[in-house]
């Protein structure tokens, strides 16, 4: 690394400058290239390898105001004229990169990073260090472009004959039980309703409550702040559901659109849109975020480890591509998650009390041909991470089902759970400590139209071929209303 930074202190006025020159080399590791007064500026460059040139400007600024003050010469404000930083690269570039308030220049396997004309702020605020991270990150990214995801199976059911191979989503759409209400968004009858309260009482009564989790309610909107430490809004911004605060309750400020919604009977976007303030929030994208967030700067007592909570009381919703889909893609889904803070050794034999919980329900209850497998972590996906944590403790399983009615075995399954151990990401991003031991977290989402439309794909809409597991849980379907 090598980074040269021109810029410039301005002063109350033209200072007497004897000695002080020498007084600046001396603060440490660096080469003063110029150090020249023009008028009541004084224009400065310096290289230096090791620390960062900004943060050198920054003690010389502080030094100068001490040392000028005595001369009853007052330091002012800081431009950064000129920054030119050589950054050594592990991979180079495979096609163009660009990185916002620098122009980049690559020279074999080094970056040449080239920003200019920038206020305090910049310098004050480490922008620099960001920019140079998230360069190597975008590298990074590119070579693992169109790589397929990490995947790597952990165990297997045995096979199982599936009683049809329809489309659950299509047939209940035929019976009416569930019907599309905007995109992505599904209204449940009673019959659909019933079976995901079905999935919704295994889990709880079979995983969720048996292995001690106490439930929480939360807010449906999540804030940007919240999101700022998750990480979501560097892994995912368009995907998430932004929530507008009107600008006023005032009926005054709505008369206009109002009125042009009586006469026109349609929605007046532009008028609307006017009478809204910018988002500050957005819709739950999962529920840990918002979790993470009630925790936030506490410390947990030891007896109080592992701290166990869920929440079932938000729907998730998820700006998805467009294009037709059944119940196991959506824009709006329903799902428990689970919440666990504690020590690692704690978090490592919780995870496995789940798994065993789990298979229990997936082989006992719902007697479903399914798999787990070590997958890319979502919150690396979530942080708009890329890679594989290092650390076996760590990351993410996919629980998945066949889905017969999309076609063999061989490759169409669906990511119907999951269970992860995310180390100290968000305890430290929440500042959530414990009285003595280093806390990890982790999650686990129990999406509820997933366990749905895996079961229905495999074992059909007809109770009557439903294991006797699965009917102690839901006997008989409620009718639907009747319409002419
Ligand atoms: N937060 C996790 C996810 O989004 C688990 O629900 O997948
Ligand atoms: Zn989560």
């Amino acid at each position: 690394m090598e980074y040269d930074l021109k810029f410039s202190i301005t002063l109350s006025k033209e200072a007497d400058l004897e000695g002080i020159e020498e007084e600046i080399k001396k603060l440490g590791n660096f080469e003063l290239k110029e150090f020249r007064q023009q008028d009541n500026k004084i224009f400065i460059e310096i290289v230096s390898k090791e620390r960062r040139a900004h943060e050198w400007a920054l003690r010389i600024h502080k030094k100068l105001a001490m040392l000028l003050g005595k001369r009853r010469v007052g330091v002012r404000e800081m431009m950064l004229n000129e920054y030119t930083i050589k950054i050594k690269l592990d991979k180079k570039p495979l096609k163009s990169v660009s990185i916002p308030f620098a122009d980049l220049e690559f020279k074999d396997d080094v970056a040449i990073m080239k920003i200019v004309d920038k206020e305090e702020e910049f310098m004050r605020r480490n922008y620099v260090d960001r920019m140079i991270r998230l360069l190597k990150e975008k590298i990074e990214k590119q070579y693992y472009e169109g790589k397929k995801e990490y995947w790597q199976l952990l165990w297997k059911s045995e096979e199982k004959e599936p009683v049809w191979n329809g489309d659950p989503s299509e047939e209940m759409q035929k019976r009416g039980w569930i019907k599309l209400l905007g995109k992505g968004k599904w209204f449940y009858m009673p019959p659909a309703a019933a079976i995901i309260r079905a999935m919704e009482k295994i889990a709880l009564q079979e995983v969720v409550l048996p292995l001690g989790f106490k439930e929480v309610i939360e807010p449906m909107h999540v804030s940007f702040d919240t999101w700022l430490k998750t990480g979501h809004l560097e892994g995912m911004p368009g995907e998430i559901y932004y929530i507008c605060e009107p600008k006023s309750r005032d009926e005054q400020q709505w008369e206009h659109f109002i009125d042009l919604v009586k006469i026109t009977k349609e929605v007046p976007t532009d008028e609307l849109l006017k009478n809204l303030k910018p988002p500050k929030e957005g819709v739950v994208y999962a529920q840990c975020p918002n979790i993470y967030a009630s925790l936030a700067g506490k410390t947990i007592g030891e007896d109080a480890l592992p701290l166990l909570l869920f929440e079932h009381s938000v729907p998730s919703d998820r700006y998805e591509a467009g294009g037709k889909h059944g119940i196991e893609r959506v824009d709006e889904f329903h799902r428990i998650e689970v919440v666990y803070i504690g020590t690692k050794e704690q978090l490592l034999e919780l995870r496995e009390k789940l798994i065993a919980r789990y298979k229990h329900v997936f082989n006992d209850i719902l007697d479903l041909e399914w798999r787990m497998a070590r997958v890319t972590p979502f919150y690396m996906q979530q942080a708009g991470i890329v890679g594989i944590e290092e650390e076996e403790a760590k990351g993410t399983i996919d629980f998945e089902a066949w889905l017969p009615y999309r076609g063999d075995r061989s490759k169409e399954w669906l990511e119907f759970q999951n269970i992860s151990i995310v180390g100290e990401k968000y305890t430290k991003a929440f500042n959530i400590k414990g009285q003595r031991s280093t806390l990890w977290s982790g999650c686990s989402g129990i999406g509820l139209e997933r366990w749905m439309v895996s079961f229905l794909a495999q074992k059909g809409l007809e109770p009557e071929n439903w294991p006797k597991s699965f009917k102690k849980y839901l006997a008989e379907l409620p009718e639907m209303p009747k319409f002419l």
